[in-house]
């Protein structure tokens, strides 16, 4: 009896035989050809038409490559999107969506893998990606030559000329390096997923190949000029919604052939992340479209009417995912006939569709878009440094009317946002109560994180070294103070529900990652305080300013390190979300003191100093307004100074107010615990001295009510308490709402 029919008659028993029959008929052939062939078609057939549509592949009067490069590169390059997608599809799937094994109940060892134990649809998908990243891998380099022969114009040839200056390319050209890097994620992945089989292993190994969306998101069109970080942000995030959706729905028919039973629960699933990464991908490929286009006006243009079909696609794709939702879901959960067949029909139109519209999206990549790519001759400093012109003059108005759209941060923030209502809405519809204020702190902590990347602060941080401190600080200590008042894991933790068939759900893995060893690292109140405040130092002098100033990647890792460290740093000191360890409240104010202190002689040194931090930057912008560069850094270190210390002293008085409160709930438990036991301590302590008194032995610590050190009070802030406990100690006791306790 295969494991398929254990699985069909052992769960639905109770079901009618035509629905198990049904349920053992996988919903797709086992053989992906079926599906693979038609979507290899439709996405030529997309990526010709779009070529065709543009003449971006059209012999070229001056250093014409070849047909082959030509039309070998944008084929070649469409195969890598498919093939990056389909290889993070089937990792996520494995990660989150299909068990592992087929029978939890069967024990394994850990030392050595149990292939055959494993859940069929898991094996189907671990197969697909490692094959998946052989294809990307092979794509990669390909498309690496053939780029190296478009950009150089040179015909493709086995001279040693030829690999001498392809060696060069793709050791010192951007783009090059760029292909360089997703070649090596993309042989490390399908090398990874070969082998590796711990679940956490293979969320890493997915956000390893996820990683690959980066070096792509900064070649093409968007490394050119125009709005470049907003171009790059834009076309990442698009990138990553391709990734997820395109590639969710290769996995599932990867693996719908041997998911059985689990079919309904699968799709269910991953309907709730394709509809996230639906409108990434559409808001996205908008954003990348307007600043592409320029103006609306120029949608009649080739390029524009690629982005019209592509965006048709799209509308007609979302009533794909529509069709899945309204009437294959349902089907499924009510156990009623055709489920399978609707699903593979809607699913196999889905690819196709899809597989096309990658088509026309690579055709879009290589076409030439409306607004010039060229760099205008009399490009100004500021614009040749940081990629944009010179703000206008500062004032407190344009401290409010200046933007610059940072989207990846405003994604976040969305996300951030609407996750939280949901889980509020979630807890709500559930009966339970999350207190408004957290929801407002939560709400504000998005928008001050939209305000920051993308407002004022974020346009002029740019071209002054105050402005930026202040956004800085705003980042690492305004920001997170609102998020972490939210306490979003507890929410997530009351609102998310536990999975009960071996799979890793969002809930699990955040239990799994507030309780790892990496988080009793990073939420140590010693490491937090020291990431906080000793990034200042090694951030501003080393020449991670400079490449944060310069590089748009520099300048997100610059505000996710800060925003991270930051939120660390404040959730140790207040935060009410599970931690590994809550350090006593007396260390926290000392933390709080040391990180106040820090902060000044950082901002004094600022203050004092003479010797211009990135002179060639702050130096060469040539900005003829506002204070000299020195004199407006020095300005900054008053700001570092001054601004950093208002929110420390907001948590200081967060500290205090909890430390009372704790200290009242303590008493209150004491109070509560001697009415219960009729005063045991206060008798045994009394005990203790008449025995005392009397020249006799005290009683031994621990037995039940003779802690004698204990005051009547029942205050825990003696001496012998002290003994009690450690300068951190493991969390108990904590706030009721605190889900994580089901965990320790
Ligand atoms: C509203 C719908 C969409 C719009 C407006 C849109 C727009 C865009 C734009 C403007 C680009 C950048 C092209 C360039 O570099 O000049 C792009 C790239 C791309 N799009 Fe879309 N897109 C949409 C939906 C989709 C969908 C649904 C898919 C796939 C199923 C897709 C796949 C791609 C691919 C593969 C690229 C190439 C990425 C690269 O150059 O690295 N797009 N899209």
């Amino acid at each position: 009896m295969s494991t398929q029919q254990r699985q069909g008659s052992g769960r639905a028993s109770g079901r009618a035989p035509a629905a198990r029959d049904a349920e053992r008929t996988p919903a797709l052939p086992p053989n992906a050809a079926f599906w693979l062939a038609p979507a290899a078609v439709a996405a030529v057939i997309g990526v010709v038409a779009g070529l065709q549509l543009t003449g971006a592949a059209a012999p070229r009067a001056l250093s014409d490559p070849g047909a082959v490069v030509r039309w070998g590169l944008p084929v070649a390059q469409m195969t890598t999107y498919l093939s990056m997608a389909v290889v993070i599809g089937c990792l996520l799937f494995a990660a989150t969506l299909v068990p592992a094994f087929a029978d939890r109940r069967r024990p394994r060892s850990r030392a050595v893998p149990d292939r055959d134990a494993e859940h069929p649809a898991f094996r189907r998908l671990m197969t697909a990606a490692a094959a998946g990243g052989v294809v990307w891998t092979l794509a990669a380099i390909v498309v690496t030559v053939l780029t190296y022969s478009d950009v150089s114009g040179s015909r493709l040839s086995a001279a040693p000329a030829f690999t001498a200056q392809l060696a060069y390319f793709v050791t010192t050209l951007g783009t090059g390096q760029a292909w360089l890097t997703i070649t090596v994620i993309a042989a490390l992945v399908s090398t990874l997923a070969l082998g590796v089989r711990n679940i956490t292993g293979l969320a890493l190994t997915t956000l390893l190949a996820l990683g690959a969306t980066i070096p792509l998101s900064l070649i093409g069109h968007a490394a050119s000029a125009g709005d470049h970080e907003g171009a790059t942000s834009s076309l990442g995030l698009h990138l990553v919604g391709i990734s997820l959706w395109v590639g969710g729905i290769g996995a599932l028919a990867v693996a719908a052939p041997a998911l059985g039973a689990l079919t309904g629960v699968t799709l269910r699933r991953f309907s709730a992340l394709a509809g996230v990464a639906y409108v990434l991908v559409f808001a996205s490929g908008v954003v990348n479209a307007a600043i592409r286009l320029g103006d609306w006006g120029a949608l009649g243009s080739p390029y524009g009417l690629l982005v019209v079909a592509k965006t048709v696609a799209t509308v007609v794709l979302g009533v794909f995912g529509f069709a899945h939702r309204r009437w294959v879901i349902p089907r499924f959960d009510s156990g009623r006939l055709g489920a399978r067949r609707v699903m593979s029909q809607l699913v196999v139109g889905e690819i196709v569709v899809m597989a096309a519209t990658m088509g026309l999206g690579t055709a879009l990549s290589r076409s030439p878009t409306p607004v010039p790519e060229d760099l205008t001759p009399d490009a100004s400093p500021a614009y040749l440094l940081s990629g944009y012109d010179l703000p206008p003059e500062l004032t407190p108005g344009r401290m409010l009317t200046e933007w610059r759209w940072d989207w990846l941060w405003i994604a976040v923030a969305l996300l951030a946002a609407v996750g939280y209502l949901r889980g509020v809405w979630v807890l709500h519809r559930r009966g339970d109560a999350v207190p408004v204020l957290r929801t407002i702190s939560w709400l504000v902590g998005c928008l001050a994180l939209v305000y920051v990347t993308s407002g004022g602060l974020a346009v002029y941080g740019r071209v002054m070294f105050s402005i930026h401190m202040v956004d800085h600080m705003a980042l690492t200590m305004v920001v997170p103070l609102f998020l972490v008042v939210g306490a979003p894991i507890t929410l997530a933790l009351r609102a998310l529900r536990p999975r009960t068939d071996g799979t890793r759900g969002p809930r699990e893995w955040i239990l799994r990652v507030v309780h790892s060893r990496y988080s009793a690292l990073i939420t140590h109140p010693v490491v937090a305080a020291v990431l906080f405040g000793g990034s200042l130092l090694v951030f501003y002098y080393t020449p991670l300013f400079g490449f944060a100033l310069t590089e748009h990647v520099g300048h997100e890792l610059m505000n996710l390190h800060f925003l991270l460290t930051g939120y660390l740093f404040v959730l140790v000191l207040i935060g009410i979300d599970p931690l590994p360890r809550r350090p006593v409240y007396p260390l926290r104010l000392v933390l709080l003191l040391a990180t106040m202190a820090f902060h000044a002689f950082f901002g004094v040194t600022l203050m004092s100093s003479t010797t211009l931090l990135e002179p060639d930057y702050f130096g060469n912008l040539g900005r003829p307004w506002g204070l000299s560069p020195i004199a407006d850094q020095q300005l900054g270190g008053a700001f570092a100074w001054g601004i950093g210390e208002i929110p420390t002293l907001v948590v200081a008085i967060g500290v205090a107010v909890m430390w009372s409160r704790a200290d009242t709930r303590e008493s209150r438990r004491r109070d509560r615990a001697a009415d219960r036991n009729n005063e045991a301590e206060l008798s045994a302590y009394n005990d203790m001295f008449a025995r005392l008194a009397e020249g006799g032995a005290p009683a031994q610590p621990g037995r039940p009510g003779d802690s004698p050190t204990i005051r009547p009070t029942g205050g825990p802030s003696t001496p012998a308490a002290g003994r009690a406990s450690t300068a951190t100690r493991p969390a108990s006791g904590t706030d009721p709402d605190d889900p994580a306790k089901e965990t320790s």
